[in-house]
C-alpha cells in the first residue's frame, strides 16, 4: 500500500501540465461508504507545454468507468493515478469513481466528522476525490451538484439551484483543485450580512452543529471586520454573493481557505466567554482574517507549484498580523510574534529540519507547512516593506493584484512587482527565500570625538544541504538614546548587506546607548555584548516598545543562564527593572504582563547549547522555578495593587483592553500563588465566570500541586464540551511536575474521553507532553517512549498529524549523550515500523540524519 522508495520532487524540475482545463462539472451521490463522484471535465492542449502525457492524479479511488468524448476507455491505473491516450485537440473527459468517506481517518479528501461530510484538499487531497490534474497551476471554473438526504449541502461559489435532496453550486472564478470544498450535514446557520465597498450585498453564514449556536457571534463579527479591513487597507473587495464558514470537529489544521466555503477546525472558530480564553478569542479573530485574506492572496492569485507555498502563506500571515496590530496593540502583537518565532521557527531553522522559506525539494508537501514557510515567510515581507517604505509597498501590492489576478505565480513574480515599482535590484534580497538558517548579527561599537560607530556583522551557520552562506540584506532598525534617556537619534533602518559594515552617527554630545533591531526589524539572532546596566537602562528608557521589552527579556535570559551555569543568585538589575515596569500604571497592562514572561526552558536549552554547554533539563527547570519564587517575593508588596488595578467592572469582552488586564491579573495571581500556597487562586476559581480566569486559577493550583478537587469539578462542569475538555486534558500535562508528566499523560490516554483519532484531543495530550520541557526530557526516557508509542499508533490512521508531531524530537542533538541515545532509539523504532507513512518516514529520517 505504501511506497517502498519515496520519490523526491524538485523545484528545478517544474514543467507545465500538457492540458488546460476549461470547466469542471462534478456530481456527488453521497453515501457514507460508497459515495459516487461523477466528473465531466473539458480539457484542451496547453500551447505552452512540451509534454502531452495525459496523466491524472488519483489515490484510493475505485474507477467505475471513464470516457473521452463519449467513448468508453480503459486507462492504465496505478496507485498514484491514471494515464490515457488523449487527443491533440479539445476533448471532454468523463469518469465515475467510488470513494469511502466513512473510513477516511486521514482527514484528507472527502471524509466524515460526526455524521457530517466535509473535505480537505490542500495540498494534494483532491486526488482522493476524483481523477484530476491535482496541481495548483491547473485552474478552472467548477460546477458542483450534490445529491444527498442531508439538509445542508454546500460547495464553492454561488448557489445555482436546489431542491429536495440536492443542491448545485457554481464558482465563476477559476481555481486550482486544492481550493475545492464540499460540506453536507445537519447544520445550523448563524447568519450575517456585509455590503462591499462597491455596494454589493454578501450573505454570510457560519455553519455549526446543533448545540454550538451560542458560540458563533464572535467569529461572525471577526469576519465582517476582516472584510472591511481588506477593503480599507488593501483595496480588496469580496467577489461572490455568499461567504460560508463551517466548523468541524475533526480537522488536521486550524482552518482552510476554500473559495467561498472556508472550513475551520471548531477550535479555531467557536467561542464563548464561558468556554474560551482570551487567547482563543484572539487566535480566532486572526485565523478568520487569515483565511478570508487568502481570497486575494492565495485564491485569486495562487501558487504555480507547492515550492511557492510562502507566496500565499507568508504574505497572508503578514496580512493577518497587520490586521491584528490594527485591531489590537501593535507592540503587543510584535512581541507575541517574536516570542513565537523564537520558540518555533528558530529551533526549526537551526536543527535537522532546517529548510529555505522556498524549499528546493520535498517528499511529502504536507511536511512543509512549517514555521519557516509561514512565519519566516511573513518576516521576509515585513523586511521588504521596511526597506522600500509603506507607500512603495502599497504600489507594489496594487501592481501584484493587477498584473497577476487569475494566475498561478512564483516568488520571482512577487519580487518583480517590487523591482518594477521601486526600481530597486532585489537580487541579493531574494537570498532570504533560498538560504536556510537564522543569520546571527553581532554588534560592536566605538565612540570618539562626538562620533558613534556601530559595526554590524552577519554570519549564518551551515544547515542541512547548505554549507556556504552568502551575506543577506538585513534591515536593522536602530535608535540612539542619550545619557538621560532622551532619544538623540530617531529610528533609522540600517541596511546590512555585507559580511561586516560600519555605520557612523556624528555630532553627538555624549556617548549614546544604541537600541538595535528595534521592532524586531529582521528575523535574526542578535549577539550584542551589553552590560546588565545598559540593558536596565534600555528597560527603563527605550522609546521603542519592542526593544524595551527585549531589554527585560535579555536580562531575564542572562540571569537564568548565570543561575544555571554558576548557581548565581537572580540578578538585581532584572528584579528592580521589572518592579519599576510593573509599578508604572501608565503602561498597557498587556505589555506589563509580557514583561513578566520568561524565555521558555527550551530556548534556554538552545542558548546553553550555543554556548557550547550541555543543557540539563532539570537544572533549567530549577532555575526557572527559583527565579519565579524570588520574583514573587521581590514584587510582593505590589501584588495587591496589581490585583486591584486589573479588576474589571464590565461585562466580559475579549478585546485588547480587557484581555490585557486579565493577562496582567493572571500573571499576578501566578506570583501570588507562590506566596500564599494557592489561597487566592482557590477563591478566584470559585467565582470565575469566564474561561480565562477559570483556567488561570486552575493552573495556579495545579502548579502548587493542589487543585485536584477543582480538576474533578471542572470535568463535571464541562464534560459535554469537546473544546473545553481539550483544555482539561492539556492543562494537566502542562502543569505536571517534571517527574510526573509522562505518567500523567499516560493515565490520560487511558481516560474514556481520550478519543485519540481526533487531532485536537491527541494534540491536547501529546502536544502538551512534548512542550513540557523537563517532563518530556525525563532522564529515564519515559516521555520519549510514550510519545513514540502514540506516534506509531496514530501513523496508519492519520499520517499528517503524526508527521507534524515528530518535530518534538528535532532538538535532540542539544542534549547529553544519554538522552541522545534514548531519543535515537525511539526515532529508530518509529522509522522501522512496518508500512510507516511517507509523511512520517520523511520527518524521522530528516531528524535522524542530523
Ligand atoms: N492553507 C492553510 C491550511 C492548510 C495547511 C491546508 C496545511 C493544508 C495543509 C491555511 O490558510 C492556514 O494557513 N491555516 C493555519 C492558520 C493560519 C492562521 C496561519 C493553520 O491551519 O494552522
Ligand atoms: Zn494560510
Amino acid at each position: 500500500m505504501r511506497d517502498a522508495a519515496p520519490t523526491t520532487i524538485y523545484l528545478k524540475d517544474y514543467t507545465p501540465f500538457g492540458y488546460l482545463v476549461d470547466s469542471v462539472h462534478l456530481t456527488f451521490d453521497l453515501a457514507a461508504h460508497a459515495t459516487r463522484v461523477t466528473s465531466r471535465i473539458a480539457f484542451r492542449p496547453n500551447p505552452d507545454a512540451a509534454d502531452r502525457t495525459f496523466f491524472l492524479h488519483g489515490e484510493e479511488l475505485t474507477l467505475i468507468r471513464a470516457s473521452i468524448d463519449g467513448v468508453q476507455i480503459t486507462p492504465e491505473v496505478t496507485d498514484k493515478g491514471l494515464t490515457a491516450p488523449a487527443p491533440d485537440a479539445p476533448f471532454i473527459w468523463e469518469a465515475e469513481v467510488e470513494i469511502d468517506p466513512g473510513n477516511n481517518t486521514a482527514l484528507e479528501g472527502l471524509y466524515m466528522s460526526n455524521g457530517m461530510y466535509c473535505t480537505q484538499c490542500e495540498a494534494e487531497g483532491f486526488r482522493k476525490i476524483t481523477y484530476y490534474p491535482d496541481r495548483p497551476d491547473v485552474m478552472s471554473t467548477f460546477t458542483v451538484r450534490i445529491n444527498g438526504d442531508l439538509p445542508v449541502l454546500l460547495s464553492n461559489g454561488n448557489p445555482s439551484g436546489k431542491g429536495e435532496g440536492w443542491a448545485e453550486w457554481t464558482d465563476p472564478w477559476p481555481k486550482p483543485a486544492y481550493l475545492f470544498a464540499l460540506v453536507a450535514g445537519e447544520l445550523i446557520a448563524h447568519p450575517g450580512q456585509f455590503t462591499t465597498m462597491s455596494g454589493r450585498d454578501v450573505e454570510l453564514n457560519l455553519w455549526v452543529r446543533p448545540g454550538d449556536e451560542g458560540k458563533c457571534a464572535f467569529g461572525m463579527e471577526a469576519l465582517k471586520k476582516s472584510m472591511k479591513w481588506d477593503e480599507d487597507v488593501y483595496g480588496r473587495e469580496y467577489d461572490l454573493d455568499v461567504f460560508n464558514i463551517v466548523a468541524v470537529d475533526d480537522f488536521n489544521m486550524g482552518a482552510m481557505e476554500n473559495k467561498g466555503l472556508n472550513i475551520f477546525n471548531s477550535s479555531a472558530v467557536l467561542a464563548s466567554p464561558e468556554t474560551s480564553t482570551d487567547m482563543n478569542f484572539e487566535r480566532i479573530e486572526a485565523i478568520i482574517a487569515h483565511e478570508y485574506f487568502h481570497n486575494w492572496t492565495g485564491n485569486r492569485i495562487t501558487c504555480r507549484d507547492w515550492f511557492q507555498l510562502c507566496l500565499k502563506e507568508g504574505l497572508t500571515v503578514f496580512r493577518d498580523a497587520q490586521f491584528t496590530s490594527d485591531m489590537r496593540s501593535a507592540p503587543v502583537k510584535r512581541i507575541h510574534d517574536a516570542i513565537d518565532l523564537r520558540a518555533r521557527q528558530f529551533p526549526e531553522d537551526n536543527g535537522p529540519l532546517s529548510h529555505p522559506v522556498r524549499p528546493e525539494s520535498f517528499q511529502e508537501i504536507n511536511n512543509f507547512y512549517t514555521a519557516t514557510v509561514y512565519e519566516k515567510g511573513a518576516e521576509i515581507i515585513g523586511m521588504l516593506k521596511r526597506l522600500v517604505g509603506d507607500e512603495a509597498y502599497t504600489n507594489a501590492l496594487d501592481l501584484y493584484f493587477d498584473r497577476h489576478d487569475g494566475q498561478a505565480c512564483t516568488i520571482e513574480d512577487w519580487i518583480k512587482v517590487f523591482e518594477d515599482t521601486t526600481g530597486r535590484d532585489l537580487d541579493q534580497f531574494k537570498r532570504w527565500y533560498s538560504q536556510s538558517g537564522t543569520p546571527r548579527v553581532t554588534v560592536a561599537e566605538e565612540w570618539a570625538d562626538g562620533t558613534y560607530t556601530l559595526t554590524l556583522s552577519q554570519r549564518t551557520e551551515p544547515t542541512p544541504g547548505q554549507d556556504e552562506k552568502l551575506p543577506q540584506v538585513i534591515p536593522v532598525a536602530v535608535g540612539l538614546l542619550g545619557p538621560n534617556g532622551d532619544e538623540v537619534r530617531a529610528t533609522e533602518v540600517l541596511e546590512l548587506t555585507e559580511a561586516s559594515q560600519s555605520f557612523t552617527f556624528t555630532g553627538l554630545a555624549a556617548k549614546p546607548t544604541a537600541s538595535v533591531l528595534r521592532d524586531f526589524s529582521a528575523p535574526v539572532i542578535l549577539e550584542q555584548d551589553q552590560s546588565n546596566a545598559e540593558r536596565a537602562f534600555l528597560l527603563a528608557h527605550d522609546t521603542d516598545a519592542f526593544n524595551r521589552w527585549q531589554a527585560g527579556r535579555s536580562l531575564a535570559e542572562d540571569t537564568l543562564l548565570n543561575m544555571i551555569q554558576s548557581d548565581a543568585a537572580p540578578d538585581a538589575d532584572y528584579l528592580d527593572g521589572l518592579l519599576a515596569v510593573l509599578r508604572d500604571g501608565d503602561l498597557d497592562p498587556a505589555y506589563r504582563a509580557l514583561m513578566l514572561g520568561l524565555p521558555t526552558q527550551s530556548e534556554l536549552a538552545a542558548a546553553l547549547h550555543e554556548n557550547g554547554e550541555t543543557p540539563y533539563p532539570m537544572a533549567i527547570w530549577t532555575a526557572v522555578e527559583t527565579l519565579r519564587q524570588v520574583t514573587a517575593q521581590h514584587v510582593q508588596d505590589l501584588l495587591p495593587r496589581l490585583h486591584s488595578e486589573t479588576v474589571i467592572d464590565a461585562p466580559y469582552n475579549p478585546d485588547a483592553d480587557q484581555s490585557g488586564k486579565r493577562a496582567l491579573g493572571g500573571a499576578a495571581l501566578a506570583l501570588t500563588s507562590r506566596l500564599d500556597g494557592g489561597a487566592k487562586a482557590t477563591e478566584e476559581y470559585k467565582t470565575a465566570d469566564n474561561m480565562t480566569l477559570q483556567l488561570t486559577a486552575l493552573s495556579c493550583l495545579l502548579r502548587a500541586s493542589k487543585g485536584q478537587a477543582e480538576l474533578a469539578a471542572f470535568y463535571d462542569q464541562w464534560q459535554h464540551d469537546r473544546l473545553v475538555m481539550d483544555k482539561w486534558f492539556g492543562l494537566q500535562v502542562s502543569m505536571a511536575a517534571p517527574d510526573a508528566t509522562a505518567d500523567v499523560a499516560r493515565n490520560l490516554t487511558e481516560h474514556p474521553d481520550f478519543n485519540w483519532k481526533n487531532p485536537n484531543r491527541f494534540r491536547a495530550v501529546m502536544g502538551a507532553l512534548a512542550m513540557n520541557h523537563a517532563g518530556f526530557h525525563r532522564a529515564d526516557g519515559a516521555g520519549y517512549a510514550l510519545l513514540a508509542d502514540w506516534l506509531i499508533k496514530l501513523d496508519p490512521v492519520n499520517p499528517q498529524t503524526t508527521a507534524r508531531m515528530c518535530s518534538a524530537f528535532q532538538t535532540w542533538k542539544r542534549y547529553d549523550t544519554d538522552r541522545q541515545a534514548l531519543i535515537r532509539a525511539q526515532l529508530t523504532r518509529i522509522a522501522e515500523t512496518p508500512d510507516l507513512s511517507r509523511d512520517t518516514t520523511e520527518m524521522v529520517s530528516r531528524i535522524l540524519d542530523a
